[in-house]
């Protein structure tokens, strides 16, 4: 297996790095290639290191993917590297909290550039080599894609953007045999969020909101984006995972409106 992992230095994509280098590894008895992307060279060395200690091919590419040449040169080092192309997985992005009177256009530009345009510049430049592997591309959205959720009007809006990106994809590039699909992770414990939920007052806090009782880990979310890239989801495509903790099904308890019906 040859793939691309963005946000590779951190949270779920360093997560996925190893989940899908292990899985291929078993599946095929063979050692996995990956190119390891991120902005923290440093981070990415460490992850890329601990994969070689496993047997597996890890590259690194340090680069900043709101740069619009940066998606392009990341396939090219992949396929120098490895000769081709199985899986891309497009995970790093970054939230911002302004509400929409408060926030700036270039916070909103660079939401929408790492957050939605950076998955299309990288699928567009990875469909030669995806299209003669028949593969696949997984991109992590978020729960915020489908409920408005204030302060991170920015970051809701480019997730939306992006799932419907990735449906886009699906139906153009399905017919050369590229499988394309998201997860939306719901509250996860990683960099982005470890202030909060290394704070045990709202961890519990955060737990509460779903109905499992859990804050997610970067290994709940990696399994979701492992089993849509893995053979075991050939006839899937266009799809999006909410792997969330069940947050999503609170919506009617939070506002109360089963009372009417309560004895
Ligand atoms: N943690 C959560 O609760 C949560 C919830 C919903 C969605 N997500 C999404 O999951 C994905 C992974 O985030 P995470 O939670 O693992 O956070 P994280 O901060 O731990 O990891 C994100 C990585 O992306 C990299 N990155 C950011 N901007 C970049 C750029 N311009 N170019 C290259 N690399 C860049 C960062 O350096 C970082 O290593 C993100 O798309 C995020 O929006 C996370």
């Amino acid at each position: 297996m040859k793939a691309i992992i963005t946000g590779a230095a951190s949270g779920i994509g360093r997560a996925v790095a190893f989940q899908l280098s292990r899985n291929a590894a078993t599946r095929e008895g063979k050692a996995p290639q990956v190119l390891l992307v991120d902005l923290n060279k440093e981070k990415l060395e460490e992850v890329a290191e601990l994969l070689r200690g496993e047997g597996v091919q890890a590259e690194i590419y340090a680069g900043d993917l709101t740069d619009p040449e940066v998606p392009a040169k990341v396939v090219a080092a992949a396929e120098k590297s490895f000769g081709g192309l199985d899986v891309l997985i497009s995970n790093a992005g970054i939230i911002g909290r302004a509400t929409l009177l408060e926030l700036n256009l270039a916070d909103y530009d660079r939401a929408f550039q790492i957050n939605t345009r950076a998955t299309w510049l990288l699928g567009k430049a990875a469909h030669p080599l995806l299209s003669a592997s028949k593969g696949c591309i997984v991109a992590t959205a978020s729960m915020s894609a489908f409920q408005p959720t204030s302060p991170l009007g920015a970051y809701s809006s480019s997730k939306a953007a992006l799932i419907m990106l990735v449906k886009q994809m699906a139906l153009e590039w399905g017919p050369d045999g590229i499988r394309c699909n998201t997860i939306s992770p719901g509250s996860t414990h990683t960099g982005m969020t470890d202030q909060r939920f290394s704070d045990p007052a709202q961890r519990e806090v955060a737990a509460a909101r779903n109905p499992l009782h859990m804050v997610g880990s970067a290994e709940h979310q990696a399994a979701a984006i492992c089993f849509l890239a893995s053979p075991e989801a050939a006839y899937i495509t266009g799809a999006d995972i909410l792997v969330d903790g069940g947050m999503s099904t609170m919506l009617m308890k939070a506002a109360g409106a089963g009372d009417p019906w309560k004895k």
